[in-house]
């Protein structure tokens, strides 16, 4: 070795290899060359009671688990395990973050629903499910195995290839090296040979040089993605799929050289009429506006009286829908877009229904709040239709007199359920 560096590194190899080590009995090895005599084998070390022994093979052997008297394994408890925990965190981590730590009214639809859960619980389920298969699999056959002391046998190298091989432990309690020998040499086999506990060596340094190259590398990415977090850029973030987000168009009320007139926004070709809603001014202002002759309408439009329960009925909903995420489903003006803007500090002053100065609103008035806004509030016209509106109004009156009501209201039985209920409660 003329190297010195060489010299050096290998110096201590050599020496390890020079001092032979006190070596422990591993077990003894046999060998056999046709599938049958391994399976036969198998069962006489068996039926020996024999526990910590195992049979070696270059391809799945059917029946060996019951010749080598291995029990049915309970990886599917642990799957099914590993499912129904899932399910049941999916099922409460949505039932929680939906109605105890993030309770927010969706048009008036309940907190919990089971149907709009089953998705994630159905993936949730799967997942650990996947995971019991997968973790448990490993922990219950002990794999990865990179070491066994069988691989110091050269005639063992051929268990990959075309030989089969049982391994007696020395740490089997029934094990007697002589005994043993005894019973492994009455089988079929080719060979008995003793396999000594050496200790593991280390892998070649080239698969240890790659694999640290290769961790290396694989951080790379992470690195980035990092730096990227942290740095600020004047650039637009990168948009690989552009679905149909960045395309060209005409937005309403702006300039637009493509027409001769230079609007973006078109007329309606001259003498046309949109046939929805169809109705010209001073044509039942009533219904289409809430005025009559120039002043806030008091009563319902003539053409919605015929059903008033169904159209209550209606406004309860289209409320949930439209009106209770700020004003709340009592209308006292706690709505959940009203106490999240409170949580975040920036207030938003929602009027309840049940101020005086609101239920002294006109119901035309009512009409014209949903239709065009005001104040602060958004205006609703172009997404409830007007049929809608009204039966929005005539629900907000409803609920309005439904915080005022007195002993008078009650019916008879009401009445009587009532006093009923307050000698019960004395
Ligand atoms: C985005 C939140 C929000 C929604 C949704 C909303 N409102 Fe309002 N509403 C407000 C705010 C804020 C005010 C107070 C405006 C002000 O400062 O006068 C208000 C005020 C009102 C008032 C009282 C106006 C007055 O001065 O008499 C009525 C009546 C009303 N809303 C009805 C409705 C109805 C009916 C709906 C459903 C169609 C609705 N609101 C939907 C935010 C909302």
């Amino acid at each position: 070795m003329s190297d010195p560096v060489a010299a050096t590194v290998a110096a201590p190899h050599e020496g390890t290899e020079a001092t032979p080590e006190p070596r422990e009995l591993f077990g003894l090895l046999v060998e056999f060359k046709h599938e049958d005599d391994l399976l036969a084998a198998c069962r006489r070390v068996r039926d020996a009671g024999f526990s910590k022994w195992d049979a070696h093979s270059p391809y799945p052997v059917h029946g060996i688990d019951a010749a080598i008297g291995i029990r049915p394994t309970i990886l599917p408890w642990i799957v099914f395990a590993g499912g129904f925990a899932g399910m049941l965190g999916g099922l409460l981590l949505q039932w929680w973050t939906n109605t105890v730590d993030y309770a927010w009214v969706v048009s008036g639809k309940p907190y919990f629903s089971l149907p709009a859960n089953i998705p994630i619980i159905f993936e949730m389920t799967i997942l650990f499910a996947a995971f019991g298969a997968v973790f448990g699999m490993l922990a219950l056959n002990g794999l990865p195995k990179l070491y066994h002391a069988a691989f110091h046998s050269r005639r063992f190298r051929r268990v990959t290839d075309d030989r089969f091989f049982i391994c007696i432990e020395a740490a089997d309690p029934r094990f007697r090296e002589a005994e043993t020998r005894a019973l492994l040499e009455s089988l079929a086999g080719d060979a008995v040979e003793r396999i000594e506990e050496r200790g593991h060596t280390d892998p070649p340094k080239l698969i240890m040089h790659v694999g640290l190259v290769a961790a290396c590398l694989a951080l790379l990415p992470l690195a980035l993605a990092a730096r990227a977090w942290y740095s600020k850029s004047t650039l637009p973030r990168i948009h690989p799929i552009l679905n149909m987000d960045q395309q060209e168009k005409f937005k309403a009320q702006r300039a637009h050289p493509l027409f001769a007139d230079g609007r973006a926004m078109r007329p309606p070709v001259e003498g046309t009429v949109a046939r929805a809603d169809l109705h010209l001014l001073g044509e039942d202002d009533h219904y289409y506006y809430g005025k009559i002759d120039g002043e806030w309408a008091t009563t319902l439009p003539q053409r919605l009286r015929a059903d008033v329960p169904g159209l209550l009925e209606r406004g309860r909903e289209r409320f949930a829908i439209f009106c209770a995420p700020c004003h709340g489903m009592d209308g006292s003006g706690n709505g959940p877009v009203r106490l999240r803007s409170d949580e975040l500090g920036m207030p938003l002053v929602v009027k309840a229904m049940h101020e005086d100065a609101v239920r002294e609103r006109q119901l035309g008035h009512l009409f014209n709040i949903i239709s065009n806004g005001i104040n602060t509030m958004p205006p609703y016209g172009d997404q409830v239709p007007v049929r809608d509106r009204w039966a929005i109004v005539s629900y907000v009156r409803a609920l309005q007199r439904s915080q005022l009501a007195t002993t008078a209201d009650l019916s008879e039985e009401q009445r009587a359920e009532r006093q009923r209920r307050r000698s019960g409660n004395d």
